[in-house]
């Protein structure tokens, strides 16, 4: 299978405020021409997704949302954001089943496959969360919890999407799986794809995320499988994303 172009994406969760968008600027001032053969993004809080476009006219940092509206519709849902909202405000990703709201808002992965299809209807690209917890990997279900939703999660058609490999356990950590553990979980990920959904698992890039940071991010973006990453905490300041971003081959 031929190199996908990888994605760094950073997702800055409910964290920032308007000042922190100077981050984005600072960011590409740092990667510049560098990143120019990866695709960089970063997801702010939903408030701030039109005022980071702007932020990020001057490079090439691409900006994404961190949730939508299962609903493509406008629609009387007070409090609600829709995927074509997110994308006139310009966003192109929409990061879609987090474990976070996953758990904390019960998201099923019939619930995250409506979004996932919510987010092509508007021209968005879906970056679809998997991932187990450590009890679910202490059962030894690690197969089964992840190759389940990425069948459940991933729209049956449309594209293109992203799958985020995020094991629950090792976000906000310290500790992520070993690089036997995340390949493998990776190549399970590219074999349900493909058994699933024909061609278009060739062209689905898979990112690692959970505790990527400045000193491992190297190794990471080694491992067989692995086209990107996404990052919480160190996507917060250009000063660490930037070195995450530059600690992969394609930015030398
Ligand atoms: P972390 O978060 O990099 O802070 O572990 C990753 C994520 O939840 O996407």
């Amino acid at each position: 299978m031929a190199a996908l172009r990888p994605l760094i994406a950073g997702n800055w969760k409910m964290y920032g405020r308007r000042a922190d968008l100077a981050e984005i600027d600072g960011l590409w001032k740092r990667v510049g021409a560098a990143a120019r053969a990866l695709d960089v993004l970063i997801c702010p809080p939903a408030p701030y997704v039109a005022a980071a476009a702007e932020a990020a006219k001057g490079g090439e940092v691409q900006i994404g949302a961190q949730d939508c509206c299962a609903v493509a519709e406008d629609a009387a849902r007070t409090g609600d954001v829709n995927a074509a909202m997110l994308a006139d405000a310009g966003a192109r990703y929409l990061i879609a089943g987090h474990s976070e709201r996953r758990s904390l808002h019960g998201e099923s992965d019939g619930l995250v496959r409506r979004k996932a299809e919510a987010a092509f209807a508007a021209g968005l690209i879906p970056i679809i969360c998997v991932g187990e917890t450590q009890a679910e990997r202490n059962a030894g279900k690690v197969a089964e919890i992840v190759s389940r939703q990425v069948r459940e999660s991933t729209p049956a058609e449309g594209g293109p999407f992203v799958i985020a490999y995020e094991p629950v356990w090792a976000i906000g950590g310290s500790t992520t799986p070993t690089m036997a553990e995340i390949a493998e979980v990776h190549a399970l990920i590219r074999e349900t794809l493909s058994g699933n959904f024909g061609a278009r698992a060739n062209e689905t890039r898979i990112l690692y995320g959970g505790s990527v940071n400045p000193k491992n991010a190297g190794e990471i973006f080694a491992v067989e499988g692995v086209d990107g990453a996404l990052v919480g905490r160190a996507s917060l300041k250009a000063a660490d994303f930037a070195a995450i971003i530059l600690a992969h081959p394609a930015a030398r």
